[in-house]
This record gives structure tokens, sequence and C-alpha cells, in this order.
């Protein structure tokens, strides 16, 4: 485990420049959408922002026994949000050579089996939990596997580092192997001890969680409806149209829906703190529906490039209103990089002659996941009294990206240069509840 070298308590002073959100830049990167400090000052105390704003307006107000740190050459910012990840495929990132439903078949589910073992889900979601502080994620939605233990293993080892994490537990009842099988009445069983268990504790979330479609009978996703009707502030998670035979599939189980989304529609999945994975192989009226219900999209533009899934629409999605955040995806997405995913969602909008820009790829990459899992009052921005998780971004945390940063006149043009250079190499410090949990090392 990363050393927590600092304790929670006390006044510490960060000065540097500092940016975050206060709502989406959009296409336009509107300029009362976001606050950047060149010569910031965020001070925290007990785990949260006590202020934020110019240091030479707070320095003169800070008390003499406050701690002050100085970070050069980095930009800090709220800690990243990953809105769909898997932790149980940890060890199967870099496999391919597949599209979807082959790579579910031949890597996914003979390694998800491994974590009816506790102990192995135990190493495996510490080792997650620290390849994703490394990366500057600090809150994370996340798939775990069909064993409640997988889930337990989880919880404890995020709330052991005072982590704001969401995750759940795999409802899937056919069309997988018999050894990662649960039913309506013991995969709704399992949610309910581990809602009650976990949700809302410390501060970690419970998520709802239905595999896809064709891995849940009408049963199952009926009985997922109703746990998303009794605990009504509980998140949902789940994928859709991600990939074309999928979809075909889809169409061939659930014949009298009108589309893949209309199945999860139909048993109640889509409201606000539900996130949908991909959302790809939409039409306009999916897209109309996920904005009116509060849904959101996970965009995974790193999986979707390596399974071949096809290209998140991002215009199409503004056009309806439909709410969107970016996530890594692991293991069908081949980095915890967040920044390393922003690289591949702004060519994945390049691909399809449309633009991202970098001021809101790092909106998408914080304050819109913290929203989507309606978080956004707590962490995923700077304001008096949220949760103090941030991250330093060294912007010459390699030769060339201080090259490139050195030559970039603009904001924009440096966050784009971070994160088309940068990965976790970048991330030089991340904090948890002001409390320095992660920092690199010398390259
Ligand atoms: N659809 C159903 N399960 C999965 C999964 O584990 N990964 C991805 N990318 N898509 C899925
Ligand atoms: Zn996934």
């Amino acid at each position: 485990m990363a050393p927590h070298t600092d304790s929670a308590g006390g006044v510490r002073a960060h000065r540097g420049a500092i940016l975050h959100f206060r709502s989406d830049p959009g296409s336009g990167d509107d300029p009362d959408t976001f606050e950047f400090f060149d010569d910031g000052l965020l001070v925290t105390a007990d785990g949260r922002v006590a202020s934020i704003g110019p240091a030479r307006e707070l320095l003169p107000a800070l008390p003499s026994d406050a701690e002050l740190v100085e970070h050069r050459d980095s930009i800090l910012m709220p800690g990243f949000v990953d809105t769909h990840v898997h932790y149980p495929q940890t060890d199967i990132v870099g496999t391919g050579g597949r599209q979807l439903l082959d790579w579910l078949e031949h890597y996914t589910f003979p390694a998800e089996r491994g974590f009816a073992d506790p102990a192995h889900a135990r190493e495996v979601a510490e080792f997650f939990l620290d390849e994703l502080v490394r990366n500057g994620t600090t809150t994370a939605l996340v798939f775990c596997s069909v064993h409640p233990a997988s889930v337990q293993a989880f919880f404890e080892a995020a709330a052991a580092r005072r982590m704001r994490m969401a995750a759940g537990k795999v409802l899937m009842d056919r069309n997988c192997p018999q050894y990662l099988r649960d039913t309506p009445e013991t995969g709704e069983r399992a949610t309910r001890e581990l809602l009650a268990a976990w949700h809302g504790r410390e501060r970690l979330l419970y998520a709802i969680t239905p595999r896809f479609a064709p891995t849940s009978s009408d049963a199952q996703l009926a009985s997922a409806g109703r746990l998303a009707t009794d605990y009504p502030d509980a998140l949902i998670q789940t994928h859709v149209a991600e990939n074309l035979d999928e979809v075909a599939w889809v169409k061939r189980l659930f014949p009298e829906a009108r589309s893949y989304l209309d199945v999860y529609d139909r048993y109640g999945l889509l409201r606000e703190r539900a996130i949908y994975a991909h959302c790809i192989h939409f039409d306009e009226v999916d897209r109309a529906r996920m904005a009116q219900s509060g849904a959101a999209a996970a965009f995974c533009p790193s999986s979707n490039l390596r399974l071949g899934s096809g290209l998140f629409d991002v215009a199409s999605a503004d056009a309806a209103g439909m709410r969107f955040s970016i996530a890594t995806d692991v293991a069908a997405g081949s980095s915890f990089s967040m920044l390393q995913t922003l690289s591949d969602a702004y060519k994945v909008a390049q691909l399809s002659q449309q633009h991202l820009s970098p001021l809101r790829a790092f909106y998408l990459a914080t304050l819109a996941g913290a929203r989507a899992l309606g978080v956004d009052d707590r962490v995923g921005r700077f304001a008096v009294g949220t949760e103090a998780d941030f991250i330093v971004l060294d912007l010459r945390a390699t030769p060339l990206l201080a090259r490139r940063t050195a030559r970039s006149r603009t904001l924009a043009e440096k966050l784009l240069v971070l994160l088309t250079l940068g990965d976790d190499r970048a991330v030089s410090r991340t904090y948890i509840l002001g409390r320095e949990s992660h920092r690199a090392g010398p390259i």
C-alpha cells in the first residue's frame, strides 16, 4: 500500500496553478464554467477545502502554524473520477485480438472466476486501488464480480484508505459459465445484504450492477428494478449498445423492446445516478430518453478502440443533452491512466470529424464524473467544505512534456500537451481527504 505520510488534520496550504470546473465548458470553452489560478492557493483543514483563491489574497490570512507546500511547474486539480472500471479484470489488461463477446468468454469470465476466493479478491483490490491512486484517480464506479466476497474485499480495502468509491456485485443468471451464475433470488438477497452493510458507510456507495441485458433473465432484470426503487439513492451501473453483435443478440433475446436501452427502461433502470457504459449504437430516441431520465453515459474510448466496438458520438450526445463522463473500462480499456484515456477520447472525436476541447476533456474526467455519481457536492470540484481529494500534475514529468509545455502559450495548449504526453508519471502527488497518499518517485 502507498505510504500515508501526513495526518489528515491541521491546516495545509498548497500553492501552485489550480484548475477546476463549475460546469461543462462545452465546445466553446465558456470562461464562466471554470476557475484557473495561475498562482493559486488551496487551503485544506481536517480533510476538507477551507479556502481557494489567488495566493496573494489568501497568504496573508493563513494561520502562522499552517504548513505551506509549493508545487512548481504543476497544475493542481480535483482527483480524477473514473465512472466505469472492473477491478476483477486487473490481471487481464492487454489481452486482445477479439471483439466483445469472444473477449468476455475467453479472458473475462475465466479471470473473474478466481474472485470466489476472498484472499485473491483482497490482493487484487489492494493492487487495483494502488494503481488508481498512482494514476490520480480518487473516485471510481467499480464492477466487482458475481461473488459477494469480491465486494466485501473491495469495500474493506477502499474504507481502509478512506476513499470515496462506488461498487457493486455483478448480477448474472444466464448466458455465462455455470461457475459465475447467481439466480434472481440469490442475487437480490446478496445485493440487499451488501447495500445494508456498505451503502453510505464511510465514503462508500453501493451500485446495483446487472452486468448487461444478455446475462440477466427477465426475472433478474425485474429484481434489479425493484432494488432500484427500494434504494433510490443507490447507484445503478451496466453496459449498453457497445458492440453490433451484442446489439443483435439483445434484439433476439428481448424482441418486444424498442431498443437495447429500452430493455433497461422497461425494468425501471433509467434514472439519475444510473451510469450506462458505452452508449455507442444508439439512435436519437435512445439519446433523448437518456437525457430525459437523467442517466449518464460512460464514454470509454480506450476500451472502444481496443475491442473495435465503435466511436462514441460526442456531437449527438450534446445535441440530445445526454450527460456523459469519461471512463477507463479496464480491462477492455488498457490503461488506468485517465490522461491516456482522455488522449484516446480526443482521437475518437477526431475520427468522427468532431472536436474535444482540452478544457472540456478535464471537465469530463473530474466534475462530469462526480455529477454522474451524484457526489458533485463533495468531490470533483473545489469549494469551501468539499472533500480535499486532489492531484498535482507535473508539467515537467518527462523531458518531452517539459519541452512542449515550455513552448505552450495558453492553458488550453498546456492541457492538450498534458493529456497527449502524460500518464502515471505526470501524477506527482495524490491527496485523499487532504492527506498525501501518493508521491511519485524520481524518474
Ligand atoms: N459487457 C458485459 N460485460 C462487459 C465487460 O466486462 N467489459 C466490457 N467492456 N463490456 C461488457
Ligand atoms: Zn465494462
